[in-house]
């Protein structure tokens, strides 16, 4: 037999025809990831164990096996989702002038509000574009957010009345206007709640959250925080900022005391300038950020009650079970324009309010009575469009579906288009350690909603066998 024959007949190793797997330190003792970065498929193996999994045909068939599964599924999550939430601005003011907002100041200062009857309208609209695309028992989301979007009060009140039927609502407010009747008329008709605050004492908020004659609202979001205890849907963004990073610890400390089932720990967007001045390094957000998820560990272990992280549990999905993802920043093409899209107070639309104040974003009116249109505008393509690999260095990264080089509103300001990585490439490395290292250790579940993989299958379960034995 001649020794091309023989090799042909030979099991075939990792060789030429892939898989392609790159080797990743995630920072552990006895564990690697081994990752196929095209379709995300990743394991974790032991260190000592790397050489002869890499050449041992039963694994590498199996990857074989399943990659066309892996890739469909990639595939579906990036590019065959349909718009299911919208953010919709009914004002554009704001009665505060937080340091990093994306939103501009002479909008929040001098901006109008949208009349009762244009909401209507452009609520009318909306249920008439998601009607034949979503199933008959899902309902699409409408988040009112911002500016400050408890500044209308009165209309989007009236509205949520109107067309509780049609839609599942949402609001993100600064909680400044959030008093004892407005919780009764949100937590009465189960519209889940946001709020904002970024620091656990006064002296640290204020430093980035403020009126705009630079009064404290400090105490006013905890009164909030503490009428909303006991409320299912509510949860609280903490923007991670130069300002805080020392107190992300003891902000999840707070908000564990105040039984907050969720909190976002969301890097700064760094869209505008305000955002770049407050910019913490890479690594300094990493470490603190870090400290502050190993933070909410000990509570959960001490009391056996989670404060989930949204955004980091999202990554925790993106390896476990990537079509579970809730929140869609760090996959390529991003969720905007695709999965959601915004509505600001003129009724102009974007593929999210990060966009709103950027020139050339605007994908129409909802007010022209042609939403579908948007889609096909270029102001929506250039994001829908924006796959990861298209970017330099992103293309050839390893962790590049499990960080979808974030965001493309802040590259284009910080980088003159989008066709850029973001800031914080060295931190979405390091939570994608992070997250592979507690599934190393079995933890990921402390850090997950509780039924979290109710509506989950498992694709291939190597990881789990390889990672406990
Ligand atoms: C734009 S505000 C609108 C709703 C409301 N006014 C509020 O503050 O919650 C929504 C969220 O975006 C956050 N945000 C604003 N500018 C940001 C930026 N540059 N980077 C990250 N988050 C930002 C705010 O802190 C807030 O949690
Ligand atoms: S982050 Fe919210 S509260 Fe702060 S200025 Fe922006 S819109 Fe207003
Ligand atoms: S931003 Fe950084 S971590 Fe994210 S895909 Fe690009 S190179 Fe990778």
């Amino acid at each position: 037999m001649s020794n091309l024959a023989a090799k042909r007949d030979m099991p075939r190793a990792n060789a030429g025809d892939g898989p392609v797997l790159a080797p990743l330190d995630i920072g552990h003792e006895k564990y690697i990831a081994l990752v196929e970065p095209d379709t995300a498929f990743w394991s974790l193996v032991k260190k000592n164990r790397l050489a002869d999994l890499i050449c041992d045909p039963a694994f590498l068939e199996m990857v074989r096996e399943h990659a066309h599964e892996f890739a469909t599924e990639m595939e579906t999550l990036r590019y065959g989702l349909t718009p299911s939430a919208v953010y919709f601005n009914p004002t554009e003011r704001c009665n505060l002038n937080c340091t990093y907002c994306y939103l501009p100041e002479a909008m929040r200062r001098h901006g109008i509000h949208m009349s009762r009857d244009d909401l209507f309208r452009a609520l009318e609209t909306l249920r008439d574009f998601f009607h034949p695309t979503m199933p008959a028992n899902d309902r699409p989301q409408v988040i009112f957010h911002g500016s400050e979007p408890l500044m209308n009060r009165k209309a989007i009140f009236t509205a949520i009345d109107h067309f509780g039927e049609d839609f599942v609502f949402g609001i993100q407010t600064n909680g400044t206007l959030l008093d004892d009747g407005a919780i009764e008329f949100l937590t009465s008709r189960q519209v889940s709640i946001g709020l904002s605050l970024d620091g656990p004492l006064a002296e640290i908020t204020d430093r980035t959250r403020h009126t705009f004659s630079g009064h404290s609202v400090h105490d006013r979001v905890l009164k909030a925080l503490d009428s909303l205890r006991g409320y299912e849907s509510y949860s609280v963004i903490c923007t991670a900022t130069s300002e805080n990073l020392e107190h992300l610890t003891r902000m999840v400390e707070l908000l564990h005391s105040l039984e907050v089932p969720t909190c976002m720990l969301n890097p700064v967007r760094c869209t505008l300038d305000g955002g770049r001045r407050v910019r913490p390094s890479d690594l300094d957000l990493a470490a603190a950020y870090t400290r502050a998820l190993d933070r909410s560990y000990q509570l959960y272990l001490e009391t056996g009650r989670k404060l989930i992280v949204a955004n980091f549990a999202n990554i925790l999905l993106a390896i476990v079970a990537p079509t579970a993802r809730r929140l869609m920043c760090d996959i390529s093409p991003c969720g905007g324009g695709r999965c959601f899209f915004a509505v600001d107070a003129h009724g102009a639309l974007f593929p999210c309010s990060e966009f709103i104040g950027i020139e050339g974003f605007k994908g129409g009116n909802i007010f022209s009575g042609d939403l579908q249109h948007c889609f096909d505008t270029s102001a929506f393509r250039s994001v829908t469009q924006r796959g990861v690999e298209m970017i330099e260095p992103c293309e050839h990264c390893a962790f590049r579906h499990f960080c979808g080089a974030p965001c493309p509103a802040e590259a284009h300001e910080l980088a003159g288009d989008s066709l850029h990585r973001g800031a914080f490439c060295g931190f979405y490395q390091e939570q994608a350690r992070y997250a592979m290292r507690l599934i190393a250790d079995g933890r990921e579940e402390a850090y997950l909603w509780d039924g979290w993989d109710d509506d989950t299958h498992t694709t291939f379960d190597l990881n789990i066998a390889d990672r406990k034995g």
